[in-house]
Parts: structure tokens; C-alpha cells; sequence
């Protein structure tokens, strides 16, 4: 079944060479779709069928030195975009902010990919996690059509750690998410390689994967969108 895999590049590599190099080596031809989100220095360099960006300003125009515009990557032809990653809610990003970067996005008809997880532990059992991913997504999704944004769940204890969810575990929550907030699909991220990849992707409700580190790997990230 045809699901959305988004390689989320955050701050690599180093050099346009470098990520040019590395677009060059992923496969086009997948029986997913597969979306691949550079630094925004290099987005409009990269070359691949669909691209996105991995954050958004709230604010379409104005004195917002340093902001990115959904205005901006609707005219360089991005098709979806990472909003609320847990590295950012680290960095103080709040829930409100968050919806008001949702706005700005569905406005230029960009998909969102809305993060939640960040505040999850690992000893949490599911009723706890969702006590938290449902106010968060309560939150974010005010005012704002479900049907139109893609959740990642990514446990935020599973990013980066080598210690993923189980796929039991993600299609709970896929289940959860879904059924309670009505939103176009809910794809799993935290710790996917090219040895779990296909044990998530085979899960109902998981709709696809957000990959951090293994999307920097072209042999492990062409496994993983098969
Ligand atoms: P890793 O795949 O490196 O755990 O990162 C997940 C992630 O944060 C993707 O957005």
C-alpha cells in the first residue's frame, strides 16, 4: 500500500555539494511517496519530485527578519512542511504558535506535517500518552480542518536514541489519533532504520514514517522506501 515516507535532513549536510550528492543518490522510484525536507538554504538547489521545508513562520509578510514565509515556499513549488518538531518545542516553541504556523500553511495550500510526542517518557503507559499527544493535538488543530494535516508521532524519548517504539505501540496511537481527531494520516518517526522500517510501514493505521538519521544513509534510506 502506497504510504508517505519524509526524510527530515534538520541541520545536514554541511555543504549545497554535499546535499545535492545525497538527493542525487535517493531513489526516485518508490512504491511510496517519498518527500525529502533539507535545510531551507539548499531547498530551492535540491533536485527531487517533492520536496518540503522543516519549519514555517507564523507571519505571511512583514518586519520578520530571518522568517521564512509559507508565501515563499508555495512559490518554490513545496508541497508539504514539518511544523512543531519536538526540537523546536524544545526550543520553547509553544501550541499556539504552532497553530498560527498550521493557518499560514493551509492558507498557500501546503501540507502540514504535524509533530506531537515531545513530553512523552518511555515508562508512560498508552493512556498516559495520549493524555498528552490530546492536548497537544487539541491544541494545534483549533480552528483548523483535520482532514488537511498529517501527524508524526515521534516519541520524543525515541528520537535520536537507536531505541524505537514498537510497531504495536505506534499503531495504538496511529488508531488513536486518527479516530479522535479525524486528521489525513499519522505517520510514526523515532529511531527508523532500514531493519524496522517495514514493520512500521505494515501497520493499518501508521500511514507512513518521518526519518531523521537514517535519511542521511542512502543505502539505508533507499531500503527504507523500498
Ligand atoms: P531519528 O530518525 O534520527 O530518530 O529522528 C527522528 C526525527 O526526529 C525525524 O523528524
Amino acid at each position: 500500500m502506497n504510504k508517505l515516507i519524509v526524510a527530515n535532513w534538520k541541520l545536514n549536510p554541511l555543504t549545497l555539494k554535499e546535499a545535492e550528492g545525497l538527493a542525487e543518490k535517493i531513489n526516485q522510484v518508490s512504491p511510496h511517496e517519498v518527500v525529502l525536507c533539507p535545510p531551507i538554504a539548499f531547498l530551492p538547489l535540491v533536485k527531487y519530485l517533492h520536496l518540503g521545508a522543516q519549519d514555517v513562520s507564523p507571519q505571511v509578510k512583514g518586519a520578520y527578519t530571518g522568517q521564512i514565509s509559507a508565501s515563499h515556499l508555495s512559490s518554490l513549488g513545496v508541497k508539504y512542511c514539518i511544523v512543531g518538531h519536538s526540537e523546536r518545542r524544545t526550543m520553547g516553541e509553544r501550541d499556539e504558535l504552532i497553530n498560527q504556523k498550521l493557518q499560514a500553511l493551509l492558507h498557500f495550500k501546503i501540507t502540514p506535517i504535524l509533530c506531537v510526542g515531545y513530553g512523552t517518557a518511555v515508562s508512560q503507559d498508552e493512556l498516559e500518552v495520549t493524555d498528552v499527544l490530546g492536548s497537544q493535538l487539541t491544541a494545534d488543530l483549533e480552528d483548523i480542518d483535520p482532514k488537511k494535516v498529517i501527524v508524526a508521532y515521534e516519541p520524543v524519548w525515541a528520537i535520536g536514541s537507536g531505541r524505537p517504539a514498537t510497531p504495536e505501540h505506534a499503531e495504538q496511537i496511529a488508531l488513536y489519533i486518527t479516530t479522535k481527531f479525524g486528521v489525513k494520516s499519522v505517520l510514526y518517526g523515532g529511531s527508523v532504520n532500514s531493519t524496522n522500517s517495514e514493520s512500521f510501514l505494515s501497520q493499518h493505521h501508521v500511514g507512513g514514517l518521518l526519518v531523521g538519521g537514517a535519511s542521511l544513509l542512502p543505502d539505508d534510506f533507499n531500503k527504507i522506501i523500498g
